[in-house]
């Protein structure tokens, strides 16, 4: 192959995602040396050996070559600010991290996923980089979530779920049945189970949904024809009919200007009520989450909102 475009080819390397680590060691004066590398792989258990390469214009590289040894932390998910430190070139990279030594006197950086501390058994060529290979002397997990490049950005490792080929189909139509697995039934059963202490409460109050749709609709959007209240909550299956927002009117919760309604302060004070349950609802649900869950299930909503839109008429 002729010598490839750089960016591209290096475009093309970056598909393969692995982890982050912070290479340290000393240099001639003791002082304290380290390098983000993402180059870091396991080579041999026996003998245990590991390899990194490091540019040869990094300026770290004397230190590495000399030292005859080095600790590879690898990052745990939360240490991305500590992988953009050390990325960094030249000094004062320790500067505010709370780093001990080693036995060896090379640097130990804190909370790390992994760390392996190892003697240098050899240096290879490798075109613009050196390739260190390690002999490990010694080792920790931490059985933190580590640290995740890939495409040239910082991602988190989850575990993909196991697909079964053999599972029984989600819905047999043929039976009339589902299993736990048909999607619709999980997303009904989650809504109706979550928002069901909010749903009560808006009973209590001895008001229907279409009214609470009608109310919410009303406190965001501010006065409205019927008409366009009836339109604007066609999607939920609950818009409220000419009767309901006169219901509405004749219990205060709503008040009627010209030809719109808007909602009174009578109606915002028991919204704002209703709202201030769903959201500490909400914050009680929401604690048995990680946050990759919520980031995931809110981008998951969000699509399934957007693509069974009412505005997508070939749909329907
Ligand atoms: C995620 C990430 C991974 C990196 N991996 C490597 C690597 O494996 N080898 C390397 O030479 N540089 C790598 N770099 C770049 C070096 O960390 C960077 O050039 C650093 O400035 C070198 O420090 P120094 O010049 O003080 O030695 C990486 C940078 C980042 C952000």
């Amino acid at each position: 192959m002729n010598k490839p475009d750089p960016i591209p080819f290096r475009n093309a390397l970056g598909r393969f995602a692995t982890g982050v680590t912070i290479v340290t060691t000393v240099d001639g004066d003791s002082e304290p040396v380290g390098v983000t590398a993402s180059s870091f792989n396991s080579v041999s258990l026996d003998p245990p050996l590991v390899l990194w390469s490091l540019a040869k214009s990094a300026h770290s590289l004397p230190a590495f070559q000399n030292s005859g040894g080095f600790n590879v932390h690898v990052l745990a998910a939360h240490q991305s600010d500590v992988s953009n430190g050390f990325a960094r070139p030249g000094e004062n990279k320790f500067d505010g991290i709370d780093w001990t030594t080693c036995s060896q006197g090379f640097p130990l950086l804190p909370e790390c996923a992994a760390l392996f501390r190892c003697k240098t058994n050899f240096q290879y060529e490798g075109g613009d980089h050196i390739i260190f290979v390690g002999e490990v002397i010694d080792y920790e997990d931490h059985d933190l979530p580590a640290l995740v490049f890939h495409s040239g950005k910082y991602a988190e490792a989850r575990t993909k779920p196991f697909i079964d080929p053999d599972a029984e189909p989600d819905v047999d139509l043929n039976r009339g049945q589902f299993t736990e697995n048909f999607l619709f039934y999980l997303l009904s059963r989650a809504h109706f189970q979550s928002s069901y202490p909010v749903r009560k409460a808006i009973y209590a109050l001895g008001m229907s949904e279409r009214e609470y749709f009608c109310l919410s609709l009303l406190s965001m959007s501010g006065a409205l024809p019927s008409d366009e209240i009836q339109h604007r909550l066609e999607h939920t299956g609950h818009a409220p009919d000419q009767a309901i927002i006169d219901s509405l009117e004749k219990r205060g919760w709503v008040a009627k200007d010209g030809d719109n309604f808007q909602i009174s302060p009578e109606g915002q004070k028991v919204f704002i009520r209703l709202l201030a349950q769903s959201k500490a609802l909400e914050e009680q649900i929401l604690k048995h989450f990680s946050e990759d869950e919520l980031a995931q299930a809110s981008a998951f909503l969000k699509k399934m909102i957007d693509v069974t839109g009412s505005d997508i008429p070939d749909l329907w």
